[in-house]
């Protein structure tokens, strides 16, 4: 498998990260997708990535951070997006949920880094939360995704899965798809094709069922897939197979 969203680099995996990777390899994990989601972490990520064989790195500054992006901190992550082994711009979208940063410095931050992202000819990492109207509005705007992209934690319905599917996107779905009530997101994983199909943890956040609540880490991608070869009426092995190779086509990884 491949955990197409983690962060490593949080202070939550400071302690332990040997221990957490070695578990991921355990259980099947093969390589592991780390976001930035400020400029720190996104050379946290990067440094992971160059010391680790099973770890890459995007470079991105998340909306909630929007309003630390100027002109330096852009030049500064085109450096970073220029290092080997950084596979992708994000995580970079709109999030209207908590509004950490104000929505038109959101916005500006989103359409800088699409266009570095086109600059660097690279696949966007996409965040999107209560904001799905206009993230769709600005990915067909801008084409972002025109090297390729992910949706990820996907929350919307079927169409606009669809929708995006033909802009370029891959559909992501992390911890919450393991939940009951998740009737929603089971649909879409059932509807949508399985060659546009991710799986993450966004570790440390949103744990799986059981673990709910709890740390969670690239290990638990497992339950994941598990959840989605039952809703496709797969063999688990196949559903990795599958979504593996997906992760690798959309951030261009070799074998
Ligand atoms: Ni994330």
């Amino acid at each position: 498998m491949i955990d197409s969203h983690a962060h490593l680099q949080d202070r939550e995996f400071n302690k332990d990260l040997d221990k957490v990777l070695a578990r991921a390899t355990e259980a099947g994990v093969e390589k592991i997708v780390c976001i930035g989601f400020d400029y720190m972490s996104s050379r946290q990520g990067m440094d992971l990535a160059r010391r680790h064989k099973s770890i890459f790195a995007t470079v991105g500054i998340h909306p909630h951070d929007a309003k630390t992006l100027d002109e330096q901190t852009l030049e500064k992550l085109y450096d970073l997006a220029l290092k080997p082994r950084v596979v992708a711009i994000g995580e970079i979208g709109l999030d209207y949920y908590r509004n950490l940063s104000p929505r038109e410095q959101q916005k500006k931050a989103f359409i800088e880094q699409i266009k570095l992202a086109q600059e660097l000819e690279k696949p966007v990492v996409i965040h999107d939360r209560d904001a799905h109207q206009e993230v769709l509005e600005i990915i067909k705007k801008e084409k972002a995704g025109i090297n390729g992209g992910v949706m990820h934690c996907y929350s919307g319905h079927t169409p606009l899965a669809l929708e995006l599917i033909k802009e370029g996107f891959y559909i992501s779905f992390a911890g919450p798809l393991t939940f009951k009530n998740a009737k929603k997101s089971h649909e879409v994983a059932q509807k949508i094709p399985l060659d546009r199909i991710l799986i993450e943890t966004d570790c440390p956040y949103l744990s799986p069922e059981p673990f709910r609540g709890k740390r969670n880490e690239p290990a638990q991608v497992k339950l994941v897939a598990q959840k989605l070869a039952e809703l496709r009426g797969m063999k688990f092995e196949e559903i990795a197979r599958i979504t593996s190779n997906n992760a690798r086509k959309v951030f261009r990884i070799d074998a």
